[in-house]
């Protein structure tokens, strides 16, 4: 029997698929998240599936299950950077750190979205997202991160949120616009 420090990509994908199997989504999110937290705490899956030693890579797909969508992506920041405030279109999202913490901004929209290219966001949470912690970001939820340098995270999507029309937005600004993330626009 494998121990919790094996936990595989390959276990974590067939978890998952359980648990959306048996709640659904967005219930079954908390518990994948608890997936994602025990696949974060394997200590050589960055090296199993990127290389030793594990290369700064923005962005790499590192597994994927078709029956239920899931993708699994690394991104290996060499250099601290951020994001906009942004969603994940019709996606759910859940952000594990492996490697450094990011600091992670839980944003809320207050108008009602009638005007067009217009949002009004303020911060809802702001916390640190410590490596071995994964945080939920359901459909439609806005969120933006912040990173030193030298960060390794995962991102566990419902759907493959790069092909997908996002939403952008610039809280000074008032205003939103939507990105073509299978255009290249982030
Ligand atoms: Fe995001």
């Amino acid at each position: 029997m494998a121990t919790e420090n094996g936990y595989t990509l390959d276990q974590f994908l067939a978890d998952t698929r359980a648990t959306i199997k048996a709640k659904g989504v967005p219930s079954g999110l908390a518990e994948i998240r608890d997936h994602v937290e025990k696949l974060l705490r394997n200590p050589e899956l960055l090296t199993k599936h990127l290389g030793d030693p594990v290369p700064y890579r923005e962005r790499t797909t590192i597994g994927h299950d078709p029956e239920t969508d899931v993708h699994v992506l690394v991104h290996g920041r060499e250099k601290g950077g951020k994001s906009v405030p942004h969603d994940h279109g019709p996606c759910w999202v859940i952000y594990g750190n492996y490697k450094n913490p990011t600091r992670m901004r839980r944003w809320r929209r207050l108008d009602d979205g009638s005007k067009p290219g217009y949002a009004e966001i303020e911060i809802q949470r702001d916390f640190m997202n410590e490596a071995g912690h994964a945080s939920v970001f359901a459909v439609g939820d806005i969120h933006s991160i912040e990173y030193g340098d030298d960060t390794f995270f995962i991102r566990v999507t419902g759907g493959d949120v790069e092909s997908q029309k996002t939403l952008r937005f610039d809280p000074e600004k008032k205003s939103v616009q939507v990105a073509d993330r299978a255009r290249g626009q982030r």
